[in-house]
């Protein structure tokens, strides 16, 4: 069986690695960690890792989350400080905690305990931008609140202001045997309220993994995933009998069909349990990113744009 790896486009740095390892004979975890962390090293990339935008006070707060389609295992962090690698910290949740879910001060005695490599996150482009925005001071009654809805409102009116400010890397890799591992790893929305989880560390929510039916997570606005369970309902559609072109056509619709006042794009990756893939999203003009183990190099695919 021919090895995959499926990615929001933003993966391309760390795909052609992430195969490697299933060329090796890896696992798809191990896979799906390879990729997600050069990922997370990515200066470039002001939605994830080192470098990823702050919270409204500054803080780069990082959350991941990792789950293994052969027993259903999955670990994640949230709201994590001073530590670039959240995804092998998820994975560390996985498999040395009794616990799913590890967040904030938890989340950063963890890592120190695991001697993760301590980073400060905040990079000077990620600083510069996030003074960009704050030339005002927060006005009203509870500033801070008011700030978070004002910035927000302009992200999900601004497609091109958004696109940079709430990414987020998924991973979904096949390995040798058959087996599936789904990754997930975002610094969240940028100006967030402090200790704000998106869908990223949230299981079913941002990230779903069942050999027996496939995988699909999620980037984009996570309050909207999590508010319907989307990745989980990606998988559980073709568990009862949709295509995976139904299953993501039906949980875009469900999206597109939610009372949100900051309403903006979502984007959901996907395989069925036979390796097949697919990509779709609330937005026109979104692509995804995949590469067997048998091909020279990744290729960008255009992802189904389902309108509302
Ligand atoms: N999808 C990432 C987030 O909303 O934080």
């Amino acid at each position: 069986m021919n090895g995959l790896v499926v990615a929001s486009t933003n993966g391309q740095v760390g795909i052609r690695a992430a195969i490697e390892v299933l060329r090796q004979g890896g696992s798809a975890i191990d896979a799906v960690i390879a990729g997600i962390e050069l990922v997370e090293a990515n200066p470039d990339d002001h939605s994830v890792g080192y470098g990823g935008l702050p919270n409204l006070l500054g803080e780069v707060e990082l959350d991941a989350s990792i789950m293994d389609g052969r027993k259903l295992a999955t670990g994640a962090v949230g709201a994590l400080q001073g530590h670039q690698d959240a995804i092998a910290l998820a994975r560390q949740v996985m498999e040395s905690l009794p616990h799913v879910l590890i967040v904030g001060e938890g989340a950063n005695r963890l890592a120190a305990e695991v001697e993760l490599r301590p980073v400060d996150l905040l990079s000077a482009d990620a600083e510069r931008t996030w003074r960009s925005r704050l030339d005002s001071p927060p006005a009203g009654h509870d500033p801070y609140i008011a700030k978070v809805r004002e910035l927000v409102g302009s992200l999900s009116r601004d497609p091109e202001l958004a696109d940079d400010h709430h990414g987020t890397v998924n991973f979904i890799a096949r390995d040798r045997h058959g087996d599936i591992a789904c990754g997930v790893s975002t610094s969240g929305w940028a100006w967030k309220y402090p200790g704000r989880l998106g869908d990223s560390p949230i299981i079913g929510a941002g990230n779903y993994a069942d050999n027996r039916w496939g995988a699909a997570a999620c980037t984009g606005r996570g309050e909207m995933a999590q508010r319907l369970c989307t990745a989980h309902s990606v998988v559980t559609f073709m568990r009862f009998g949709l295509s995976l072109d139904q299953a993501l056509r039906k949980a875009v619709e469900d999206l597109q069909a939610l009372d949100d006042e900051y309403r903006s794009e979502v984007n959901i990756i996907a395989i069925d349990k036979d390796g097949a893939h697919a990509a779709a999203s609330t937005d026109p003009g979104k692509t995804y990113v995949y590469m067997g183990d048998d091909m020279d190099d990744f290729i960008e695919a255009d992802r189904v744009h389902v309108g509302p």
